[in-house]
């Protein structure tokens, strides 16, 4: 299995996925502190920049500990960092993980987030070996929702009323993609 040392930069069209840096931490505050962003996640947004430094050091460690891999999604043209995505809570025995991502909004529906995961799930069933790559979003992500179904995810289920936050309990939709599946919707 592939380690992340060197750190596994992929390329796509009009994408760079490069590895996240304490460097980065203005423009990750940038994305996590926006309650556009993290509308779904049923959580607060960042507060502080030393929230997103937590997030970047978890990150990090993640990707030294060969537990989690997470990228930087820039563009290729100008390097901009305009969302993250990556793999976690990766079960090795069983070869599977889940996949987390999100884009500044001033970049949505571009297809941005539909070509990064595309080379990120690549990378996960090649390198990784992974068998089986999972997301759990709300049902009333629609984006979330529609960039998985074109990628060839499949709902499998629904959590009910699994997360308890601001006062009130949300669903969790699980979808699934297995190996074969990128594939499949790739032709
Ligand atoms: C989800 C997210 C990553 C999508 O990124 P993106 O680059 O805009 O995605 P794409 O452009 O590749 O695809 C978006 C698709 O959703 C569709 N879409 C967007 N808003 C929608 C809505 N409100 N209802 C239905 N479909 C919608 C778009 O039309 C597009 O589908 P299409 O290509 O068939 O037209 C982005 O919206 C985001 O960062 N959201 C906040 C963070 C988040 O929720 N992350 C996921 C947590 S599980």
């Amino acid at each position: 299995m592939a380690s992340f040392d060197p750190f596994p930069v992929l390329t796509t069209p009009r994408l760079r996925l490069r590895s996240i840096e304490p460097g980065d931490v203005e423009r990750i505050f940038r994305i996590q502190s926006d309650p556009e962003v993290t509308r779904y996640f049923g959580r607060g947004p960042d507060a502080s920049i030393a929230d997103s430094e937590r997030r970047i050091a978890t990150i990090i460690a993640g990707v030294r500990e060969h537990t989690s891999i997470r990228w930087g999604i820039t563009l290729e043209e100008s390097g901009e960092l305009v969302g993250t995505g990556g793999f976690w809570r990766w079960n090795k025995p069983h070869r599977w993980a889940e996949i987390g991502y999100e884009l500044l909004p001033a970049f949505w529906n571009r297809g941005i987030m539909t070509e990064a995961l595309r080379a990120m799930l690549r990378f996960g069933f090649e390198s990784m070996e992974l068998h089986r790559a999972e997301a759990q979003i709300d049902p009333e992500n629609r984006a979330s929702a529609r960039v998985l179904e074109r990628l060839g995810f499949a709902r499998e289920g629904l959590l009910r009323q699994n997360w308890y936050y601001d006062g009130r309990y949300t669903d969790t939709a699980v979808y699934g993609l297995l190996r074969d599946d990128l594939e499949a919707a790739a032709t």
